[in-house]
């Protein structure tokens, strides 16, 4: 089978090895790919947002299943694009991604469906006072969040009504994420933990993956900026067995006869972001694609061919997959370069690459990296993460840290507390 992925980050990595794992041996392209992708199959200059670009790969190419790792191009309507041609796609619609391109449609459609998600209003554009008299209403601590997609920026928690008029400012005045803040989303602010479930769907059925958890401070104890996502582990506890069959009737079913009932049936990956609160999970936001680094964690998990699970999930025939777990734990820690998520240096050697991959049970999984003559680079923020896998937590954090000591480049940076919330409980 001749499969292209579309996505250049630690995400798209290992979804190119879960692939290559498979006894299929599929042939594997990857658009645009990174250095660790390269390594496994052919990296093909092409742009995720390059819908006719990747159409004509497609075509001439003869591929048979495109799987597509980024939000960007599910909202951009890549699956549709590809869909309209008869190609078989892994991932949503447009219509169906705008429970992530649109807090305003994705709150509005929680609101609608009963859904248990935080209070809210939504402003446009010209509405700063009234936007604001509502925060005041409110009250601190609130959240202001740019309804569009804002790579992970666009979401403001404040902790007094100052910080809220500051960010309606940056959103709504000084159009910090341009178009994306169009729209303006104020809700209440929820007390608890965060923790994501995953579920694969093929509009109708899913399957499920385990639950997880993500760090997306750049510091130790959840402090500092907000990143991408610094590292990842799984099963999160947090969410215990009888809470995961309360999200799955409260939220997965519903979200899914939701969305076939608004004319456009959820496909793909669906990820939910969720508070844990003392009222029960609540839905912090959706995303319609695999976490960055959760999917790195999530899917060497998994026993089952993912060939397999992929094209079921292409060709909507879900009643044939049953997932298996292979492993008790798994985390990733991810190496970021100094100074992210602010400013930050590329061009930097990378060392211990092939020593890490030399630990049992452990992968590294390349994100922003470069091959430059015979050596790898940085290029990005986050450049790699190290996932491990074991009986359990402890075992698998060991691994993946015995990862990180082995792989150096200048001013690396990671977390230390990866998976602490975890073993904590
Ligand atoms: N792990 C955060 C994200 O993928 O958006």
């Amino acid at each position: 089978m001749r499969i292209l992925i579309v996505g250049g980050g630690g995400r798209e990595h290992a979804i190119t090895w879960a692939l290559a794992r498979s006894p299929q041996r599929p042939e594997l392209f990857i658009a645009p790919g990174n250095a660790g992708t390269q390594r496994l199959g052919t990296n093909v200059a092409l742009a995720p947002t390059d819908n006719e670009g990747l159409l004509a790969f497609v075509q001439q190419e003869a591929i048979d299943l495109t799987i597509v790792g980024p939000e960007v191009p599910l909202v951009n309507g890549l699956v549709d694009v590809l869909e309209a041609e008869g190609h078989a796609v892994v991932g949503p619609s447009a219509a169906a991604a705008r429970l992530e391109g649109s807090k305003a449609f994705s709150k509005a459609f929680m609101a609608k469906y009963h859904i248990p998600t935080a209070s809210y209003r939504t402003f446009s554009a010209g509405e700063i006072a009234a936007a604001r008299a509502y925060a005041e209403a409110q009250g601190a601590p609130i959240v202001i969040k740019a309804s569009g997609l804002a790579a992970g920026k666009g979401a403001i928690v404040c902790a007094t009504l100052a910080e809220a008029y500051a960010a309606l400012h940056q959103i709504m005045e000084d159009r910090a994420f341009g178009a994306a803040g169009d729209e303006v989303v104020i809700e209440a602010f929820m007390e608890g933990e965060e923790a994501s479930v995953f579920a694969l769907t093929d509009g109708e059925r899913y399957v499920l993956l385990p639950p997880a958890q993500d760090h997306k401070r750049i510091g130790e104890g959840d402090t500092g900026l907000n990143t991408g996502g610094m590292g990842a582990y799984a099963p999160a506890p947090v969410i215990t067995g009888g809470l995961l069959t309360q999200v799955c009737r409260e939220i997965i079913e519903p979200t899914l006869a939701g969305m076939m009932q608004e004319g456009c049936p959820y496909r793909g990956v669906l990820y939910v972001g969720l508070m844990m609160t003392s009222e029960g999970p609540k839905v912090v936001e959706y995303n319609c694609r695999f976490g960055d680094p959760e999917a790195q964690v999530l899917l060497p998990m998994i026993a089952n061919d993912w060939v397999t699970v992929f094209d079921k999930l292409a060709h909507r025939q879900l009643q044939d997959v049953r997932l298996e777990t292979a492993v008790g734990a798994a985390a990733c820690v991810v190496m970021a370069s100094g100074g992210y998520p602010e400013s930050y240096q590329k061009g930097y050697a990378i060392t211990g690459l092939d020593d890490a991959s030399r630990i049992d049970d452990a992968v590294v999984f390349e994100a922003g990296t470069r091959q430059k003559g015979d050596q790898v680079v940085t290029s990005g923020g986050r450049v790699l993460a190290v996932s491990a896998w074991g009986d359990h937590l402890q075992e698998a954090l060991d691994r993946a840290y015995a990862g990180v000591e082995r792989i150096s480049f200048k001013d690396a940076t990671f977390r230390r507390d990866i998976g602490q919330k975890g073993l904590n409980r």
